[in-house]
């Protein structure tokens, strides 16, 4: 059954992971998620670029279609992309109700908590679009926070960090996800919202967890510290064509049961 807003707050720890297409929302579902994100991770993990800022808006609209197709009894949340939200309020409504009737995604995320993104927050949860905010390490800006590192390490670093957190509360945020931040400084922030906290990269003490999906099947060789890999589907997967590719060669693919039968008298007539 599909989470709705009020029950995200309970004792269990709520599970996010994020999915791109249909059969990854398909497994999401049957594994029982939470909630399942389409993140603007898509453009590392799927389209191949080195940042998720080249992610589009119809990029994420193709592929959030594709993930309500497989799991549409999930709470979906899809990435406002990175210049979406960012050019005033109007287009910034326009992106999320584009997404919204678009896919049947049910909110939307957004990264940071500049007075200009938390107006943003306001405007579209005032006019009843569910919003998740994102703080602490924030992809969509990481070359002007110095690169993928951890964030709110310092008291300058993590006071900003607490108060982005409590304003995109007060803005109307129906949850937050904290990324890269120390442990501790996220079960302070976890203490003082009432709106849950889900955290990558931060620590046990948040509400919730998300993972990117190819972090937790292991896809690539990639990220090692925040997640944990309970799969190895990448080797597997080359394994796997290796074996297809040495068979199709030495001709023990395909054989006899993989193949279709004519009767002798229609083939007679053919030679
Ligand atoms: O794009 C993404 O996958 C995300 C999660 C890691 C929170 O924003
Ligand atoms: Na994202």
């Amino acid at each position: 059954m599909k989470l709705t807003l009020p029950e995200l707050r309970r004792d269990t720890p709520l599970v996010m992971v994020t999915a791109y297409d249909y059969p990854s929302a398909q497994q999401a579902e049957r594994a029982g998620m939470d909630l399942i994100l389409v993140g603007d991770s898509l453009g590392n993990v799927v389209l191949g670029y080195d940042s998720t800022a080249p992610v589009t808006l119809s990029d994420v609209i193709h592929h959030t279609r594709a993930v309500r197709r497989g799991a549409p009894e999930t709470f979906l949340i899809a990435d406002l992309p990175f210049g979406t939200y960012h050019t005033g309020l109007h287009d910034a409504m326009r992106a999320a109700i584009k997404i919204l009737q678009e896919t049947g995604a049910d909110a939307v995320k957004l990264e940071g908590a500049s007075p200009e993104v938390l107006e943003v927050i306001r405007v579209l949860t005032r006019n009843g679009i569910p919003v998740m905010a994102h703080v602490g390490l924030t992809p969509q800006t990481e070359v002007s926070l110095g690169g993928r590192k951890v964030q709110g390490r310092d008291e300058v670093g993590a006071q900003r960090i607490v108060q982005a957190a409590l304003d995109v509360e007060a803005a109307g945020a129906f949850a937050v996800v904290l990324e890269v931040i120390p442990a501790r400084l996220a079960r302070l922030i976890t203490e003082k919202l009432d709106i849950p906290t889900i955290g990558i990269g931060a620590g046990p003490y948040c509400d919730g967890q998300v993972l990117v999906y190819h972090d937790v099947l292991g896809v690539y060789d990639g990220e090692k510290k925040i997640a944990k890999r309970y799969a190895e589907l990448g080797r597997l997967a080359t394994q796997a064509l290796s074996e297809y590719a040495d068979e199709v060669r030495t001709k023990a693919f395909p054989t006899r049961e993989n193949s279709f039968i004519i009767k002798d008298e229609v083939l007679d007539k053919l030679y």
